[in-house]
């Protein structure tokens, strides 16, 4: 794939990784529509703003209606609430986080796969993360919406496996925008996470592990005591 001559649609682009995704893109040459639900808040030169709800079933058959050039579609809006599903809204919680960041996911390419496909398979993009592997508190409730989108992600891999479109699943752990904001804990940048990706798009890559630590959690899997059952204390005591 290659992105200078490609045409962005990315969910999410007004701030946090999707705003880096989108300057990234722009840097390499593509032509980027930088979605958002305000598109009064997109303040990318270049980008060209575009009303996207990945919640809203009408928002997104607008944009699939009007936006027929798109090539590569970058899943990246998401939201993450702490919290637990033995909290008094754990069952509400789960509802709102499914509805964007598994729902939203895949009503999205579900609207612009055959725009993808029209122009010779393209790619999808998909923001997820070491979350798909590390499950508990505090984010119990999240992590479980990231491993989903992370089944959904592998599902329409071999779905559009025939078309020819290359989906990449993109993880990493905590990156340094709103959504972690007030958590103290290590973080990489915004500007590295959508360098990874787009690198890992251009060398024809169906996953990404962005940092060290996500690709430790990934080894981990292979391993007798896995992330999921130790939690990150395996990886600080291999540091
Ligand atoms: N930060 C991390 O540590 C981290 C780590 C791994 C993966 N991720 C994933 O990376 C992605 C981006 O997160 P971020 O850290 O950049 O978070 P962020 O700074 O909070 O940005 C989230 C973006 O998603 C948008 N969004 C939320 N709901 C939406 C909806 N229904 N329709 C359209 N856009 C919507 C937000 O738009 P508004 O401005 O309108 O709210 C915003 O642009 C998410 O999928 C997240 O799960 C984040």
């Amino acid at each position: 794939m290659n992105i200078n001559d490609s045409v962005l649609l990315i969910s999410g682009a007004n701030r946090g990784i999707g705003k880096a995704l989108a300057f990234q893109a722009l840097a390499r040459g593509a032509k980027v529509y930088a979605g958002a639900r305000d598109p009064s808040t997109v303040r990318i030169p270049g980008a060209i703003a575009v009303q996207l709800d990945v919640n809203d079933e009408s928002s997104v058959a607008h944009a699939a209606r009007d936006l027929t050039d798109v090539t590569v579609l970058v899943n990246n809006a998401g939201i993450g609430h702490p919290g637990g599903f033995l909290d008094p809204n754990g069952v509400e919680e789960a509802r709102v986080q499914m509805e964007t960041n598994y729902f939203g996911v895949l009503r999205l390419t579900r609207a612009f796969a055959p725009t993808l496909i029209s122009h010779g398979g393209g790619a999808i993009v998909n923001v997820l993360s070491i979350a798909t592997w590390l499950h508990g508190p505090p984010l119990s409730v999240y992590t479980s919406t990231k491993t989903a989108a992370w089944a959904l992600t592998n599902a329409l891999r071999q779905e559009l496996k025939a078309h020819g479109t290359q989906v990449v699943g993109v993880h990493v752990g905590f990156v340094d925008t709103d959504l972690t904001r007030g958590l103290e804990v290590p973080k990489v940048q915004p500007q590295d996470v959508a360098k990874a990706a787009l690198d890992g798009l251009e060398d024809g890559l169906d996953e990404v592990l962005v940092d060290e630590v996500t690709r430790q959690a990934k080894q981990s899997l292979s391993t007798a005591r896995p992330i999921y059952l130790t939690g990150l204390e395996i990886i600080r005591a291999t540091a």
